[in-house]
């Protein structure tokens, strides 16, 4: 059998559309940039992510608990966060073509150019260029300045006809309540679920009976004005965030960092994502997030390259003391053992919920030839899998609909089930395949005329083969095989 893995991303995003895993937002009207919408097979699939990083995270600790902040949040939480100031890019426009760029990596690409043509010396001089911007002028100056003596040209245009570079912030604003209008009113959409937790710190401290160490979990939509908004479900204006902020005595913020950054590794193993595809890449001190003493990426290899799926942040006590700052409220533990108080140290976990789909579905994604044939196979975790079951009478004939028909109805207390009777059964099984249902299960004459008990046959998704096994099986050898899953090269 020769296999062909995922050489671009252009085949999932097609195959999401076809199959029903993910569509661009509002379809018949042209789409809307950077949003997207999961249709029947990626709303399970999501929903089953989102289940396992759940109990990982709530259920096997017995301190740590979720929560389900709302998206709105009072406005002076964005102050103190650091958002309305910090939370900006610079960007320079094209005059020709109107459209925005990164300024920074324009700079990024054109000394990636320099050093692909071997112009190592010019590139390392550009490179300390770019690294020590914000220390002449000033950032945006630096970075205009950069642009114009090495005269970069506008990607799509080639021409050389730039704005200068402003900041631009990505929170989405609107307004709040119903007569409003001006900027007394203002709110924003949140870019980040995080602050959800920490303005709820105290209530979750107060009522649910936690002691540093603890943390809180949550599940939720974000909101940011990506300039740069190109690679499908990679990088959205409107996303998910699996987040959970673990609250430490200072002083053991290291050694926790370092435990959660291995935990939460390993959850992506364990989801079955090929352990050659994942890799941690920390960040330099220089390159640090405002709020943050060290961080560390969790890439995965994406058909666009290595790129962050998760982050693991020491946000240290910065976020809580600005909020006690910004709200007058104090945010000190008492901690009654050593009879002291202060303000906890935070361990941040935070994953994009659509960036892990994006994985499952990459890392699954297999074309196979098998004996002449070919097939397009999504081998999905079966713990993950949209649909768990197809059950399919070979043909339209009542004993075998009847018996497949009762096997959908038994088996859909535990299981996604699709009950398919339509086309080949071969056509059926490559159906299933693209959808990556685990098992398949087919009713047959032999199955129902055999004296004694009603058999089935149940096909493998990964390997193809086939057994025959009692109905009343089914449900058991699922589970026992769901066990036993492991990821194939
Ligand atoms: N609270 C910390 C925080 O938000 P982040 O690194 O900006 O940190 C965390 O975001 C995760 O959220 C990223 O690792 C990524 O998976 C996801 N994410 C961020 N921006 C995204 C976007 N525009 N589209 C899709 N996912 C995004």
């Amino acid at each position: 059998m020769s296999v062909t893995h995922l050489d671009n991303l252009d085949k999932i995003v097609s195959l999401s559309k076809a199959r029903g895993f993910i569509f661009q937002s509002s379809d018949i009207y042209g789409g809307l940039g950077a949003v997207y919408d999961y249709g029947p097979l990626g709303a399970e699939l999501k929903n089953n992510i989102k289940s396992e990083w759940w109990k990982a995270m709530t259920q096997f600790h017995d301190n740590i608990v979720g929560i389900d902040a709302a998206i709105f949040m009072h406005p002076r939480t964005w102050e103190a966060s650091g958002h309305v100031e910090g939370f900006n890019d610079p960007m320079i426009d094209d005059k020709q073509s109107k459209k925005r760029y990164r300024a920074d990596m324009l700079i990024e690409q054109h000394i990636l150019k320099l050093r692909e043509k071997g112009n190592k010396e010019k590139a390392d001089e550009i490179q300390q260029l770019l690294d020590t911007t914000g220390t002449r002028k000033g950032l945006c100056e630096d970075l205009y300045d950069i642009i114009k003596a090495e005269e970069i040209r506008s990607p799509d245009s080639g021409a050389f006809d730039w704005t200068e570079v402003r900041q631009f912030n990505l929170m989405f604003k609107t307004h709040y309540g119903a007569t409003s209008s001006g900027d007394d009113d203002i709110i924003y959409l949140r870019p980040e679920t995080a602050q959800g937790i920490f303005v709820n710190y105290k209530n979750v401290l107060d009522t649910a009976r936690v002691q540093v160490p603890f943390g809180i979990a949550q599940i939720g939509k974000a909101f940011r004005n990506e300039v740069v908004a190109r690679q499908f479900v990679f990088r959205m204006r409107e996303f998910e965030q699996m987040e959970m902020q673990y609250f430490v005595e200072p002083g053991t913020d290291e050694g926790e960092y370092e435990k959660w950054l291995e935990t939460r590794l390993n959850w992506h193993k364990k989801m079955g994502i090929r352990e050659n595809h994942l890799r941690v890449s920390p960040h330099p001190k220089d390159k640090l997030a405002h709020y943050a003493r060290a961080a560390a990426d969790i890439q995965y290899k994406y058909p666009i390259g290595w790129q962050e799926v998760e982050g693991i942040h020491n946000r240290t006590d910065f976020d809580l003391s600005r909020h006690q700052e910004y709200s007058g409220k104090k945010m000190e533990y008492y901690d009654q053992q050593k009879q002291e108080r202060y303000i906890p140290y935070v361990i941040e976990t935070s994953v994009g919920l659509d960036r892990t789909t994006l994985m499952i579905l990459c890392d699954a994604y297999r074309e196979e030839e098998v004996d002449g044939d070919s097939r397009t196979v999504l081998k999905i975790n079966p713990k993950l899998a949209p649909t768990k079951v197809g059950i399919f009478p070979l043909i339209k004939k009542a004993p075998l609909q009847e018996l497949a028909k009762k096997l959908e109805i038994d088996l859909r207390e535990e299981f996604t089930v699709l009950y398919d009777e339509s086309g080949s059964i071969g056509k059926r099984y490559r159906r299933q395949d693209e959808a990556g249902t685990p098992f398949c299960v087919t009713v047959d004459f032999d199955g129902v005329e055999s004296e004694g008990e009603d058999t089935v046959t149940i096909r493998y998704r990964d390997d193809m083969t086939q057994d025959r096994i009692p109905a009343a099986r089914v449900a058991e050898v699922i589970r026992d095989k769901m066990k036993d899953w492991s990821p194939e090269d």
